[in-house]
């Protein structure tokens, strides 16, 4: 860690002024400046490609006032600005102490720096100027990985209440640039989660954001800003948030080419009561720049979420192959049923077998049984034990579906405790899927779910739990937090909070669980989730001409080991046409590998060939899972005909790189491939995957790079292959 006081000729970390008026935040690629004015506002003085002298940055100053309609406030690009005096930009905070008075006044206290989960950190402490409110700002630095990570603490120092109604985490300014810039966004929905968005970048304000309680597929806490990039080079800057409730990201920009980005915690219907001598802490804003496109982008993040992010032990091991039962038996599931199952997937060299939902009493469909999560002794007359046995007996992990969030009205829990779920007396209780939501921000309904979970894990041996959570909030009350004198607005934070906390606290309790984060998909994939989780279950579309944009998307968050992938049946009610085994495979390889077919209706051919790129998976799964990944053609740039996508090892000695075509109606002769990231001097040899008798080759890396490789695609559709490059001098 640097805390010197070098300014010229700046290495990596958080480097002061003498004056302690002012901070440069530098790492490999970037800088990032801030300073306090003359008035003690916090400015932010650059962000962008690092600079090589301190003496590079400006002082702190205050624009100057443009006309009285254009005040120099408004213009200053303040690292948190609040809602208060002539400040009509985009805003990070918003209070009312309790006198009434809703304005901040925010300025420079002191400042230090520490350390905090293993990185650098900046410490801003601003004083409001009449009322005892203290806000933190938290700078973290990755200086390997090119990222800032930003929080807000507010201290309520005095006794009175002050009531926060915007609480962002950040906001971020980029350097004042007229045209070209472009904003990337992901969207979706059920089923076609995180698809790449773009759109130019023009006067005004974009809003992205989740009002559902949970992060939503509608939209992705996550942002890029490029100016001309492509996936391989180009100026990108890049966001994400990490919070898995309600959210908030605001890109605005002047007709002048002043883009903010602020964003947090959203503040629809947000209220948070900070009693006298509380504090308040936002979630990270984790934010960054690169130089290398799109893909330099995803290295960055995919490296901070597997080193700073994702659970140990686990995200130092293998995530293992997965089978999941959900769309081979539904609600279907009995002990030999599943036993059968079981025998298959292990046999194809799958080192995880997952019971879905229907385990529980009354869950023959989604209209009843939430809530009680015992095992149902009409599906497992001996209990769950004899399956949980078998299944380790060959050798795999046990894992099991849960919906800890949720009830069905029929349920034996809802009917003891109906005032569990949120609620308006006066309201009736809008269903989504048959089900209501429990208020998980209440300690008694936590403590009911630890308890019961920790007993689930605990009694069988439970080595993985799929948390799914298929609605979103409605009806956001709570009576008897309102009768108590609080404001029930907080429960959009408590809610979030209390899944945190039941996650922890299985984890703590069992070191070696393992968690995969699921809403009807791909709902709940963000940094915040990522703490406590090990894998997002992507989506419920498994279609490989539909995953391949979700994976594009969904990539540009989650690194390889994170994003979960099954082969599944085709044709079936949700794929009309035959998709070839092997192309299904080669899809879902390029990621965290699960088989969700019906492994007992496959041919012997099927699951011999199954058995081969299991085998070929777990080859390669060090670079797919942990290796840097480029995505060398986007399905988005060539509507789903074409993708390709490598992934290196960090010291480049090996690499694979996926290649799909799902048509070609010009007949088109195959394109040469440039690959990425290979050391141009040496020379590796490349083999076929899956094909032992093909002829390696062996080409410099220099020539794999400008030249590029033919590709083995046959010309028929869905032709897809996987090569495997090593280094050999
Ligand atoms: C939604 C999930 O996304 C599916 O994978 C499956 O677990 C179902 N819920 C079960 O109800």
């Amino acid at each position: 860690m640097q805390t010197d006081q070098i300014i010229q000729g700046v290495t990596s970390g958080i480097h002061q002024q003498p004056d302690g008026k002012s901070w440069l935040l530098v790492t490999e690629y970037s800088t990032y400046a801030l300073g306090v004015s003359e008035e003690g506002l916090l400015l932010q003085l650059y962000w962008g490609a690092r600079l090589p002298l301190g003496t590079d940055i400006a002082a702190a100053r205050l624009p100057r006032e443009r006309s009285s309609q254009d005040v120099a406030l408004t213009l200053a690009p303040e690292v948190y600005p609040v809602m208060g005096g002539l400040r009509y930009g985009e805003i990070a905070a918003q209070a009312v102490f309790s006198d009434g008075t809703r304005d901040i006044d925010l300025r420079f206290a002191s400042a230090e720096i520490g350390e905090k989960q293993g990185l650098p950190e900046l410490r801003l402490h601003l004083r409001d100027a009449a009322y005892p409110l203290e806000v933190t700002l938290s700078y973290r630095v990755d200086s390997k990985n090119d990222l800032i990570i930003r929080a807000a603490s507010f201290h309520n120092l005095g006794d009175e209440e002050i009531l926060l109604e915007r609480a962002f985490s950040a906001a971020w300014h980029l350097p004042q640039q007229f045209s070209s810039r472009r904003l990337t966004t992901l969207a979706g929905h059920w089923a076609g989660e995180s698809r790449v968005q773009q759109q130019p970048i023009v006067a005004g304000s974009v809003q992205i954001e989740s009002r559902k309680g949970v992060t939503g597929s509608t939209a992705y806490p996550w942002f890029a800003i490029d100016t001309q990039a492509t996936e391989q080079q180009g100026e990108v800057y890049f966001g994400t948030i990490a919070w898995s409730g309600n959210w908030n990201l605001r890109i605005s920009t002047r007709i002048t080419g002043e883009t903010t980005i602020a964003g947090g915690i959203h503040e629809h219907d947000f209220a948070w009561v900070l009693a006298g001598k509380q504090s308040f802490t936002t979630p990270d804003f984790v934010a960054g720049f690169a130089e290398d496109g799109f893909n330099g982008g995803r290295h960055r993040l995919h490296n901070y979420v597997r080193q700073h992010v994702l659970p140990q032990p686990q995200a130092s091991q293998p995530r293992p192959v997965l089978y999941n039962s959900w769309e081979a038996t539904t609600f279907d599931v009995s002990e030999e049923g599943q036993s059968k199952l079981a025998e298959h997937a292990a046999a194809l060299g799958v080192e995880l077998f997952v019971v879905d939902d229907g385990w529980f009493p009354a869950r023959n469909h989604d209209h009843a049984g939430l809530g009680d999560w015992r095992v149902d002794p009409q599906k497992f007359p001996n209990g769950l034990q004899p399956l949980v046995d078998r299944v380790h007996g060959l050798g795999m992990q046990f894992g099991i579906w849960v919906e800890p969030e949720m009830v069905n009205p029929d349920s034996d829990l809802y009917r003891a405790h109906p005032d569990w779920i949120y609620h308006f007396p006066t309201r009736s209780r809008s269903e989504a899927r048959n089900q209501l939501v429990l208020n998980v921000g209440r300690q008694d309904v936590q403590e009911y779910l630890i308890d019961l979970l920790d007993k689930l894990i605990g009694d069988h041996g439970v080595d993985f739990i799929k948390w799914d959570m298929n609605r979103p909030i409605s009806e956001p009350g709570w009576p008897e937090y309102v009768a108590a004198g609080h404001n029930a607005r907080e429960i959009w934070v408590r809610h979030v909070e209390g899944v945190y906390t039941i996650m922890d606290t299985l984890r703590a309790r069992h070191p070696n669980l393992s968690i995969e984060s699921c809403a009807s998909g791909g709902s709940r994939a963000d940094l915040g989730i990522l703490e406590r989780t090990d894998q997002v279950w992507s989506s419920d579309n498994t279609h490989p001409d539909a995953r391949l944009f979700i994976q594009e998307g969904i990539s540009h968050i989650l690194p390889g080991r994170v994003m979960g992938d099954w082969v599944t049946d085709t044709p079936s009610d949700r794929v009309q046409n035959e998709i070839p085994l092997t192309y299904r495979f080669h899809v879902a390889m390029m990621g965290m590998l699960g088989i969700g077919g019906h492994l007992l209706h496959w041919s012997e051919e099927d699951l011999a060939e199954a058995r081969r790129w299991i085998a070929v998976y777990k080859q390669i799964r060090p670079l797919v899972q942990d290796g840097d990944q480029y995505w060398l053609i986007s399905p988005s740039a060539t509507a789903g005909d074409w993708a390709a996508v490598e992934s290196v090892a960090p010291d480049a000695s090996e690499a694979v790189v996926f290649v799909y075509r799902r048509t070609n109606p010009f007949w088109e002769t195959t394109p040469r491939l440039r690959l990425q990231g290979l050391t141009p001097n040496s020379t590796y040899r490349v083999q076929l995957m899956g094909q032992p008798d093909a002829e390696p080759q062996q080409y410099s890396g220099a020539s794999l790079m400008h030249q590029g490789i033919a590709l083995p695609l046959s010309r028929s559709s869905y032709a897809s292959c996987i090569l495997h490059l090593q280094k050999v001098s």
